[in-house]
């Protein structure tokens, strides 16, 4: 973690890109959380929250949830002590109301520090979705294909059950991607134009985008551990 400065970086990507397995990857090496909002629906709904259901009422059909719900959640989130040195969002924000809403949120911390944008091809991005297993204890993720268990359907942490995200389906993954097009594709262009955009090509394998992203950390003077 450096010094001083909190750094806060913005995952950008379409679903499936590998925001989640990137994020954490990179979380442990500048020691700070991630956070991303789809966990923290899915959190909720597991534990059967009024907040939990309310968002699965959207997740289901691939919308986003409103942005109040959201923007609220993130700032709650913002106030645990873990995110002293800043933190790694993910999934946050989606449309340009989260964006100005994050900007306020980290206006005395000077913004947003880097906006790396996983670029994959929308069928990579559909073979990734529909093969993705998460463990429903600790939410670890695996591919049936790319990135498998050690023994199928369970998870090699902790032993948990592996299953299907109830919005991997091929019609919601489809919905999915119409809206990150719509609503979240806009954020690039504003991005790229506060200087903060870097384009990380998500088409290479997971350790060879991790490689991309710790050097592009180190390029922008954010240090990074390993
Ligand atoms: P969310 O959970 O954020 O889903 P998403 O954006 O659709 O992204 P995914 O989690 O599907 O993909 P990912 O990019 O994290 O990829 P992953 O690393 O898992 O959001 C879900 C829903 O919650 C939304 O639709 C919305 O309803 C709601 N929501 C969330 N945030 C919101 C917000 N801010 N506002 C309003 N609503 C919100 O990788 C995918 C698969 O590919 C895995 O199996 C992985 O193992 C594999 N893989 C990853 N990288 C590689 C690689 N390099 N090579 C091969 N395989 C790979
Ligand atoms: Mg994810
Ligand atoms: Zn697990």
């Amino acid at each position: 973690m450096t010094s001083g400065k909190r750094i806060f970086m913005v995952f950008l990507g379409a679903p499936g890109s590998g925001k989640g397995t990137q994020a954490r990857m990179l979380c442990d090496k500048l020691g700070i959380p991630q956070i991303s909002t789809g966990d923290l629906f899915r959190y909720n709904l597991k534990n059967g929250t009024k907040l939990g259901l309310l968002a699965k009422t959207y997740i289901d059909r691939g919308e986003l949830v409103p942005d109040e719900v959201t923007v609220s959640m993130v700032e709650d989130r913002l106030t645990n002590p873990d995110c002293s040195g800043g933190a790694v969002f993910d999934g946050f924000p989606r449309n340009l109301a989260q964006t100005v809403a994050l900007e306020k949120m980290l206006a005395a911390d000077g913004g947003v520090s880097l906006v790396p944008i996983l670029e994959v091809d929308d069928d990579v991005v559909m073979r990734r979705i529909t093969g993705r297993r998460v463990c429903r204890a600790c939410g670890a993720v695996y591919h049936v294909d790319y990135s498998p268990p050690k023994h199928e359907g369970i998870c090699d942490l902790d032993g948990g059950e592996l299953y299907l995200r109830d919005d991997d389906h091929p019609e919601t993954v489809k919905n999915r991607l119409f809206v990150y097009y719509k609503q979240t594709s806009p954020l690039i262009g504003y991005y790229f134009a506060k200087g903060l955009l870097a384009e990380i090509d998500g088409m290479q394998a997971p350790e060879q985008v991790q490689t991309a992203l710790v050097e592009l950390c180190r390029a922008r003077g954010i240090e990074t551990a390993g």
